[in-house]
């Protein structure tokens, strides 16, 4: 089988390759990725079965080259930080809406199946004391440039599904942690804040929600999905992992053998979504898929112990993104 991931050099989508090398011994990936600041060659895992194109999802020649010679295109690719499309939403129009369009055109031309990589931020977000989650029939009503160009290319996606009969699906996952995330993020950030001898920063009071899960949790739904999915369909993919900011930060502080207080309260992020949460059901009872990593303690420590032993990986990436977030003044 050959897949073509888009985006493979980044987070989600290098942890992705890695699980297909592992699971999948029929399938050769090509990656398509423009190693913009956010994805690195060094991510990927040396093999035979993977190649790396560089090259920029916009750019229709490339893209119809290697749409040309594959069985599935796994669409990771995208501007993917909130605070970045507040500074500049330029990027975020280009790859996640001009991108995507430029790879369903490819994808209609060569009759190829695509999976469209989403998110949950899509929907908007939730009050504190909603009793409700995010369901796949939850309006749209996204908030930030960021969130507002992945819901303009789900209706691209859905829209290329009915009126030209692309045999696509769409995937709305909420906030990924795990290995070979960039230090802009939130876990990541305050992690190689510590091991930097600097203290961790929390937007605001802290007491917003995200719904975090294991990003090799996402990736093999993303597979079910693949695999047994109807064409057409939305899957949204969560682990009930919910938790407020300020906890996860005095959880990092803990497992790093800090004081739990020995954090600072930064401006807040205009705009910022209070909370998410993830009716993941249509996912496990229509098809079938459990998370696996159901303990997020475990889950961050194994996390803190990468980024502690892999500073190389990420030394280089964190001057300049705290550069950015000193100009946000966070
Ligand atoms: P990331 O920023 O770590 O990686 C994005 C990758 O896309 C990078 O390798 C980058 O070089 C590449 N890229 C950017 N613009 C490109 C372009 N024009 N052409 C080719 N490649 C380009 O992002 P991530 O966190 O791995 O997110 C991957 C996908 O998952 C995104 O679509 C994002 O919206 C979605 N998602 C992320 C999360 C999360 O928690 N991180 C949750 C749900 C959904
Ligand atoms: O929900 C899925 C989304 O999760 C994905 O679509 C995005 O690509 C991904 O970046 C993530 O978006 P968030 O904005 O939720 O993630 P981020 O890591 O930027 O921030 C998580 C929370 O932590 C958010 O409430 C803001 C807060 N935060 C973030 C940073 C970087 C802090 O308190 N301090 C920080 O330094």
């Amino acid at each position: 089988m050959k897949v073509l991931v888009t985006g493979g050099a980044g987070f989600i989508g290098s942890n992705f390759v890695r699980l297909t090398l592992d699971e999948r011994p029929d399938a050769e990936v090509t990656v398509l990725d423009a190693l913009t600041y956010a994805g690195s060659a060094a991510s990927l895992p040396a093999s035979d079965r993977v190649r790396l194109v560089e090259g920029n999802i916009a750019d229709a020649e490339v893209v119809d080259d290697l749409v040309r010679e594959a069985d599935v295109v796994v669409h990771f690719a995208a501007e993917s930080h909130n605070d970045n499309s507040l500074d500049n939403p330029w990027p975020f129009v280009q790859t996640n809406l001009v991108g995507t369009f430029t790879l369903l055109e490819s994808v209609r031309r060569h009759g190829t199946r695509f999976h469209h990589i989403s998110t949950d931020e899509v929907y908007g977000d939730l009050e504190l004391d909603d009793p409700a989650k995010f369901t796949p029939d939850t309006p749209y009503n996204p908030s930030s440039p960021y969130s507002a160009t992945k819901a303009g290319s789900d209706l691209l996606v859905r829209a290329w599904v009915r009126s030209f009969g692309v045999e696509a699906t769409i995937s709305n996952c909420s906030n990924n942690y795990g290995p070979l995330q960039h230090v802009e993020k939130f876990i990541p950030r305050q992690i190689t804040n510590v091991l930097g001898g600097v203290r961790p920063k929390l937007y605001g009071a802290g007491l917003n929600v995200r719904d975090w899960i294991h990003v090799d949790d996402h990736n093999s739904a993303v597979w079910t999905i693949i695999d047994t999915g109807k064409i057409g369909e939305t899957y949204l993919i969560g682990a009930d992992g919910e938790l407020d900011n300020k906890t996860v930060i005095e959880m990092i502080l803990a497992g790093m053998g800090e004081p739990a207080d020995a954090y600072d309260h930064v401006s807040d992020r205009p705009g910022h979504d209070m909370r998410y949460a993830i009716d993941a059901s249509k996912l496990r009872t229509e098809l079938g898929w459990e998370p696996r990593f159901r303990d997020f303690a475990a889950g961050l420590a194994d996390t803190i112990a990468w980024y502690r032993a892999n500073e190389p990986w990420w030394r280089a990436q964190k001057a300049a993104a705290e550069a950015k977030y000193a100009k946000l003044g966070r």
